[in-house]
């Protein structure tokens, strides 16, 4: 992980020193003392460039004798009107543009711009960068993997008179991009690696010494529990199903009726569809099924990292749906824990299966104000929403809107979807209760949220995110780089401090 230091001077080891300006190509006060250094060259070689210090725009001057070797002046674009994630954008920018440099440490000096202060400043600009310069390589093993590693950034100093309260203002962000780069570690394992039990382990061993109370159900337990529904989907599998709960118990002063939050995760570790096998090119995306997991603890990482006073509790739900003599057929019919009866027509309908099981495990346990289930659910809900935002369907319009907001304000971006009981009726089934899929040919989004309202129990505040255009992402965009993106993290993490921790604190 890039070492983010905060320190009142420039430290003399950085060959790379960044300086702001605006859109005006005003010079900081910084950027005017490197000016003066160089004896005017670095005003010079601006205007004799097309740089114009707008957002994102970076204008590289190859420093002269009293200066660093190189000088990079950031655009941050119109000082009146920039705000405070503009910077966190700009330091993702920033991230991309050092890559290129192929420089290990930088040094950026930070002053106030208008009312955004230094030290806030300085904070998103870390941000930024950290987030944009996660690499997962842990299984390269060649020379020139070894190469790319050493030229890739590792220090990054910010210089400013407030470094003591920058300092202290990082060390949240600090713990939530943990929690990110949990997440995408996760997400990128291959399923050899990463599968239920290892999976289980993994987050006993992140979680436990942060204060989580971390329990592990294995299959016995559920089966004993009559959580047949969950069972039914990794029953093909050589590896033994678990669902993992997870307890952060951060307002220690709550009332003793006061009801916590409840996050739930799909973990299909790999889907190849069961007996209603996938197609086998592109299968090996199915990796990342487990996603909505990934994030519900990467989530849990950061609100007990930062020791949040909110009260949550979490669970996830692991499986690997393969095709077998002991796996599930399709037309299969099984119990699940809720007592209503399963007809399992599509064996790739998998996620909702795990899924129902384990919303009425948390319902009856934990009584939750309100359930959230994060699933990489449907491939429809890509043809809607694409890879820009992940589609929120529930029964509480108050706490979606929150969720829309809270993720707008760190990039994790949600949007309403619809609910009718014209999808819910077309799961009704002619032998059991209900079926696992709709014969219709649209709207799969919604019959798949369908399926799931029918285990909310009555009054129960719900929602759910299906993150499957979210989790992981083809190219880099958004300032975030590919592969994994650690999405529902930072939403998360804002949606307990905007709902919950500023609530409480009025
Ligand atoms: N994990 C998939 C959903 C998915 C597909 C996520 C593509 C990301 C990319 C899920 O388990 C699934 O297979 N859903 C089916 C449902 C269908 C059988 C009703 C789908 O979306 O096709
Ligand atoms: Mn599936
Ligand atoms: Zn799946």
């Amino acid at each position: 992980m890039l070492n983010i230091n905060f320190s009142k001077t420039l430290p003399k080891s950085a060959k790379v020193h960044v300086v702001l300006t605006d859109a005006g190509k005003k010079l900081s006060k910084s950027a005017g003392a490197v000016d003066k250094d160089s004896g005017g060259a670095l005003k010079r070689s601006m205007a004799s460039s097309d740089f114009t210090g707008k957002n994102k725009t970076f204008h590289i001057f190859r420093g002269s004798e009293k200066t660093a070797d190189t000088v990079i002046v950031a655009g941050f674009g119109d000082a009146a009107d920039v705000s405070e994630n503009d910077f966190e954008v700009l330091g993702s920018e920033l991230a991309n543009s050092l890559k290129e440099l192929k420089c290990e440490k930088v040094a950026i000096e930070v002053e106030d711009v208008k009312k955004i202060k230094a030290e806030t400043i300085a904070v998103k600009l870390a941000a930024g960068l950290s987030l944009n310069s996660y690499q997962f390589d842990k299984y390269k093993t060649s020379k020139d993997a070894e190469e790319k590693k050493k030229n890739s950034l590792k220090e990054v100093t910010l210089v400013l008179d407030t470094a003591a309260a920058a300092k202290k203002d990082f060390a949240d962000m600090q713990a939530i991009i943990e929690g990110v780069f949990l997440t995408r570690d996760l997400v990128w394992e291959p399923a050899n690696e990463l599968y239920p039990e290892s999976f289980a382990k993994r987050i006993k061993k992140e979680l436990s010494p942060l204060g989580v109370k971390v329990k592990i159900v294995n299959e016995a337990q559920m089966r004993k529990l009559g959580m047949n529904t969950f069972l039914s989907v990794g029953q093909g599998s050589r590896r033994e199903s678990q669902m993992v709960i997870m307890e952060w118990n951060g307002d220690k002063a709550a009332k003793k009726n006061s009801k916590p939050l409840a996050l739930v995760g799909k973990g299909i570790t790999f889907d190849t569809g069961g007996i209603s096998l996938k197609p086998g090119a592109g299968m090996w995306d199915m990796k990342w099924d487990m996603g909505g997991a990934g994030a519900v603890v990467g989530a849990m990482k950061a609100i007990a990292g930062r020791k949040a006073k909110a009260n949550v509790v979490a669970a996830v739900a692991l499986a690997e749906n393969m095709p077998d003599g002991d796996a599930t057929r399709p037309g299969d019919i099984v119990k699940s824990l809720s007592g209503q009866t399963v007809e399992i027509l599509n064996t790739d309908a998998e996620g909702r299966l795990v899924l129902s099981d384990t919303l009425t495990y948390m319902q009856r346990n934990f009584k939750p104000e309100l359930v959230i289930d994060l699933a990489t659910l449907t491939g429809a809900i890509l043809v809607a929403l694409g890879h820009e935002y992940a589609g929120a369907f529930g029964n509480d319009d108050k706490s979606i809107k929150e969720l829309m907001c809270a993720g707008e304000g760190v990039g994790d971006k949600v949007w309403h979807m619809p609910m009718t009981d014209i999808w819910d009726k077309q799961l009704d089934s002619e032998c059991a209760d209900i079926r696992n899929i709709s014969f219709e040919k649209y709207a799969g989004s919604a019959t798949a949220a369908a399926f799931l309202s029918r285990f909310i129990e009555d009054g129960q505040k719900w929602v759910h995110l299906d993150i499957a255009g979210m989790a992981w992402k083809p190219k880099a965009s958004d300032s975030r780089p590919k592969g994994a993106t650690g999405f529902g993290v930072r939403l998360l993490d804002q949606f307990v401090r905007q709902t919950i921790e500023e609530k409480t604190a009025k």
